[in-house]
């Protein structure tokens, strides 16, 4: 079964990237259209767009939307490139940890070097790319299910933590991705999802993808899962992420690691479902990846309403990393990974 909205989480639409705007889900769905390099920074910033997958595919779209305004401004095409390179930068600051970002800016810039031609022909190339690199995203996403849904044991509940569905990617995703394609072979297969402080995606958006397409979905507070884990409930777990390091070190939502530990002590094989783009092998282990710190508003409000004292110190690091120990596999487009990841990972580039 589908996921019903149909529509595309993020979409290159006549000249501007339209997107679902996450931050008002689950109570209302409507998208914004996003014409300007300042306007995509701010909407990924703001998580009107979130989740590793999409945030890179916002950031070629950034950047194609970068061209078309220095198109209309630059006296040359040595001060378009200059100032192109320039809205790369401030595009990619827009967000640390999710290294997807990078990655497609990095990639829509090296097109911009290759492309031979007028300012308006690098242009268009930038606007196809980004288009192609939304489509290929689907297809990935779709081979991670499959090789995903292999590993599922019939009737499984499986616990995932934070947002890593078709809301975090172009569609699909990747954790959900790979339980709707166990869903579809195995309709007995149960969810339950971490509500994911402070931001609540795993309540919004998690509960909000999963329940559309009929799969059983129970919602969770963070701190109940080691309970559910003692009780035999939970039969695996498989969460997205953000930036995976060369030795299998994985950043992703804040609670992942604590999810993977409870995991690790009550013998529950735990997973991660990410693309290759999120595999950052630049640096050695999760110690290098640089962790978000965001709003204290986060932690210190709900709906608008302060939940604490107001004299009190506040830490919101976005990300945590979870060592490479404590993870059973990484599935991915390519097959699932497993350990000792530092092989794994170093074959599985072999050649890119
Ligand atoms: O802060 P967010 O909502 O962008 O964080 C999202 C996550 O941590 C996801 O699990 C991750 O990006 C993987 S999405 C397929």
């Amino acid at each position: 079964m589908a996921f019903k909205s149909k529509i595309k989480t993020i979409e290159w639409v006549e000249n501007v990237s339209r997107m679902i705007d996450q931050t008002i889900l689950p109570k209302e769905f409507k998208t914004v259209d996003i014409a300007t390099t300042e306007g995509m920074y701010k909407a990924i910033k703001d998580m009107i767009v979130r989740g590793a997958p999409a945030i890179g595919i916002a950031g070629a779209h950034g950047l194609a939307l970068s061209a078309i305004e220095l198109s209309k401004s630059v006296k040359n095409k040595e001060e378009f490139l200059n100032k192109l390179s320039e809205k790369a930068e401030y595009l990619k600051s827009s967000r640390p940890t999710a290294v997807n970002l990078m990655w497609a800016v990095d990639k829509q810039m090296k097109l911009t070097q290759e492309t031979q031609g007028s300012i308006e022909e690098i242009t268009q190339a930038l606007i196809q790319n980004g288009i192609k690199l939304e489509n290929e995203d689907i297809e990935i996403n779709k081979k991670m299910g499959d090789y995903g849904a292999e590993v599922v044991p019939k009737g499984a509940t499986i616990l995932t933590h934070c947002n890593a569905g078709a809301l975090a990617t172009v569609g699909y995703g990747t954790a959900l991705g790979v339980i709707r394609s166990a869903f579809a072979k195995d309709p007995t297969i149960k969810v339950f999802a971490d509500e994911t402080r402070p931001r609540q995606q795993g309540a919004r958006l998690t509960t909000w993808e999963l329940t559309q397409d009929g799969i059983p979905t129970t919602l969770i507070t963070d701190g109940m899962c080691s309970y559910f884990m003692s009780k035999g409930m939970i039969d695996m777990v498989v969460v997205g992420a953000d930036r995976i390091a060369a030795n299998g070190d994985t950043a992703n939502k804040i609670g992942t690691y604590t999810v993977a530990i409870a995991a690790k002590y009550h013998k529950v094989p735990f997973y991660i479902a990410a693309p290759l783009s999120t595999i950052d092998i630049s640096i050695k282990s999760g110690e290098e990846i640089p962790i978000e710190e965001r709003n204290h508003e986060e932690v210190t409000h709900i709906n608008g309403d302060w939940i604490c004292a107001q004299e009190v110190n506040i830490i919101n690091p976005g990300f945590d990393v979870t060592p490479n120990e404590l993870i059973t596999g990484i599935i991915t487009e390519k097959g699932i990974l497993k350990p000792n990841f530092t092989d794994s990972i170093k074959e599985v580039f072999k050649g890119r």
